[in-house]
């Protein structure tokens, strides 16, 4: 059969339909589940302060908008350690990719970006489950603004007053 469907291509045309999806592969439902794991170090809340996800833990930053965000870049944490910081200065942004990376083995992830053997995390928790990570990724990616103004569902009303 030449036009079989991939699991994963099936599961980006489901998610891609919600104009906040990003193009996740995961399950964004089953992802707040998983940031569950996340909600002891890590909030989600947006530019307002708004709590979307978690419960305003300030260990680690705040995961808002971390699709295409620089690493290590949040304003409003100071809690960074220099590697993650090093990182996103040398242009690195975050992407469904690198994410699962990352969270597997944060401190591997910066050493072999960095190609620097002494690089630390200051994220001491891994996440090795491929569907958890894939999930939860989906979950943060659909709490964070879109890259286009929203064409349906919950966009704003059209009228301008
Ligand atoms: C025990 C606390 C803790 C837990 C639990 C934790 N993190 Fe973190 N996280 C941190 C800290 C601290 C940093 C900053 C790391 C650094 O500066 O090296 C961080 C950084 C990150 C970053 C990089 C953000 C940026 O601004 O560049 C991502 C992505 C991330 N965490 C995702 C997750 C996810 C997803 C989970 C749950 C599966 C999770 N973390 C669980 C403490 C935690």
């Amino acid at each position: 059969m030449k036009f079989a469907i991939s699991a994963l291509t099936f599961a980006s045309l489901a998610f891609a339909a919600p104009a906040m999806a990003q193009d996740a592969t995961g399950d964004a439902a089953a992802g707040e589940r998983v940031f569950n794991k996340c909600q002891t170090c890590h909030v989600i809340a947006d530019a307002e302060g708004t709590v979307l996800g978690g419960r305003n833990a300030k260990t680690g930053p705040n995961l808002y908008g971390l699709p295409g965000r620089a690493a290590g870049s949040q304003a409003d944490f100071n809690g960074y350690g220099p590697d993650l910081v090093a990182l996103g200065t040398s242009g690195f942004t975050w992407d469904e990719a690198s994410f699962v990376e990352y969270v597997a083995d944060p401190a591997k992830f910066l050493k072999t970006r960095l190609d620097n053997n002494g690089a630390r995390s200051k994220m001491s928790f891994k996440l090795t489950n491929a569907k958890e990570k894939a999930d939860v990724w989906a979950y943060i990616a659909s709490l964070s603004p879109a890259m286009e103004p929203e064409a349906e569902g919950e966009a704003a009303p059209a009228a301008t007053n």
